[in-house]
């Protein structure tokens, strides 16, 4: 099945996850994307698709600066997402009361369109000495037996 890895970030670390979490598929798996959300349209999301969403928060627990495009795009034509599945992987820092909540507005618009979230939610907390790319790869394998990848 073609894995698309998908990233909304504002300061670089979901897309350092996110070609690192590509580079890793691509070990084992042919036809892997990797798309910044703000060069992916909404329509394009497809159920022959298997997807990766790599999120940070910023602001008050608000998307950062290359999901809103998408999300402006998301919500005014959504699209039909049922038989779609995806993972999550969101990143934040407990520090604020708003943890993680930039993955989770995509996550709510993905569920409410009918989509499937599948494995855990992977979370990376900027409070924590883990570094981003770690804990994604560790995050990885569960996601690929959960999705049968
Ligand atoms: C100005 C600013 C606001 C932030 N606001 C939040 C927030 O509301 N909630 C949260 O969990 N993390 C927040 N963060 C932390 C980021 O989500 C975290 O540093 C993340 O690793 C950034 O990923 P990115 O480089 O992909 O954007 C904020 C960071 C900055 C610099």
């Amino acid at each position: 099945m073609n894995i698309t890895v998908l990233y909304g970030t504002e300061s670089g670390n979901s897309e350092l996850i996110a070609e690192d979490l590509g580079a890793k598929l691509r070990e084992t798996h042919e036809n892997v994307d990797v798309f910044d959300l703000r060069d992916f349209e909404p329509a394009e999301l497809s159920a022959e698709k298997f997807y990766i969403v790599v999120c940070s928060t910023h602001g008050e627990g608000d998307l950062p600066n290359t999901a809103l495009p998408f999300a402006e795009r998301f919500d005014e034509n959504p699209p039909a997402l049922e038989g779609l599945r995806y993972a999550m992987f969101g990143l934040g820092d407990s520090f604020y009361d708003t943890y993680s909540q930039g993955s989770e507005q995509l996550d709510r618009r993905f569920a409410e369109r009918g989509a499937t979230r599948v494995g855990e939610y992977g979370r990376h907390d900027a409070s924590s000495w883990d570094l981003p790319s770690d804990i994604a790869l560790e995050w990885l394998p569960g996601v690929i037996v959960a999705a049968g990848l």
